[in-house]
């Protein structure tokens, strides 16, 4: 009894329902649930209203930082962060060698978080300045400007890696520090199979089983560059991240832009031998590359502080796209870096000078 007023009950308020959207007159029957992103007829709830890329996931933000190392305290680094301020970046990547001279780490933190914000995530890995301590310590600077990134696996600072985002990550970003040394006087071994060797090849290879799209490593020494500079980080460590097929590697100590066309391992380049130059070794030379036949390599020495000369007569001048640096079209700036699922581009912002240069690669 009780259950048949109830149910009576209930079927009184259905009519209810149907008559009232009888009278207001809507009537649409269908209310399925929306498949999201019916081209067209939805004004997109969700804020922004970036151009959704083609075919993959739905409306996925690209991942947008900077980087840039050599930085200084003066009116360039100043120009080179009010820069970074106006990109916007998600994420900047400081790669090396801020101060230049002791005891005022603070003041160096100080002017990246006036410019940038305290919470910005104003990312660093050590230079040779202040791996050792003798020009500000890197144990200070990252007090002053701690990780920011959630997830961030590794010693902060020193060699890290993180996955951006978070969640459904974009990119992972490595950051590690050969050829350069520490407070013992002694760099870090990342010969062949030490344990930051593999921990390294580890990071690439982790990456690509979980299906990140994209891999970038950065550190403060080039290999590569057109200048004095031997090897730093290692012939074979270099070599590695190749045979890994790491999409961008940066760095920063030679303060000159060097950006190098991607350079690829096959049966006619077993190893790309610095101090040389093989043509073989050459994988893609235009500015739109495709992803998995090799790296690119950017040197951008160019965040503030003094610029070097490039040396264009040095042997591995063919690897290289664009260069900048004191005798060429000098120019203080930061590269910016875009990723979204099908695509890394990258291109030099100039904050003084003019030089840009651009580059993309798609998979
Ligand atoms: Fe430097």
């Amino acid at each position: 009894m009780a259950e048949s007023s109830a149910s009576r009950g209930r079927r009184a308020v259905i009519i209810g329902a149907l008559m009232a959207l009888l009278v207001s007159g809507c009537t649409p029957e269908t209310p399925k649930p929306p498949p999201s992103s019916d081209s067209g007829q939805t004004p997109a709830p969700s804020g922004s209203s970036r151009s959704p890329s083609k075919s993959s996931a739905p409306e996925e933000p690209p991942v947008l930082f900077t980087a840039q190392g050599d930085i200084g305290i003066g009116s360039s680094a100043r120009k080179v962060l009010s820069s970074i301020a106006k990109i916007k970046p998600q994420l900047n990547l400081a790669l090396g060698d801020f101060t230049y001279e002791p005891g005022i780490e603070q003041q160096f933190c100080d002017m990246v978080t006036e410019k940038l914000g305290s919470e910005f995530p104003y990312q660093l890995v050590a230079g040779n300045h202040e791996s050792d301590g003798h020009d500000g310590d890197i144990a200070n600077f990252v007090k002053c400007l701690p990780n920011r990134l959630p997830g961030l696996e590794g010693e902060y600072g020193t060699q890290w890696y993180v996955d951006v985002p978070q969640k459904n990550p974009l990119v992972r970003i490595i950051m590690v520090s050969p050829g350069i040394k520490f407070r013992d006087g002694q760099p870090l071994d990342y010969s062949k199979d030490s344990a930051r060797w593999r921990w390294t090849a580890d990071a690439l290879d982790e990456a690509k089983s979980r299906k990140i799209p994209w891999t970038v490593v950065g550190m403060h020494t080039p290999c590569f560059n057109l200048g004095a500079y031997e090897c730093q980080p290692g012939e074979a460590f270099t070599n590695m991240l190749i045979e890994k097929k790491a999409d961008l590697v940066l760095s920063g100590h030679q303060h000159i832009y060097q950006r190098t066309h991607q350079l690829g391992l096959s049966r006619d380049c077993a190893d790309v031998v610095p101090e040389s130059f093989s043509r073989q070794c050459l994988a893609e030379t235009d500015d739109t590359m495709v992803q998995g036949r090799g790296t690119v390599f950017a040197g951008v020495g160019i965040g503030g502080v003094g610029l070097h000369e490039v040396r264009e007569d040095d042997p591995e001048v063919g690897y290289f796209a664009a260069w900048s640096g004191k005798n060429r079209k000098a120019t203080y700036g930061t590269l910016k870096v875009t990723v979204t699922r099908d695509s890394l581009a990258a291109e030099l912002v100039p904050a003084e000078g003019s030089f840009t240069d651009s580059f993309e690669i798609t998979r």
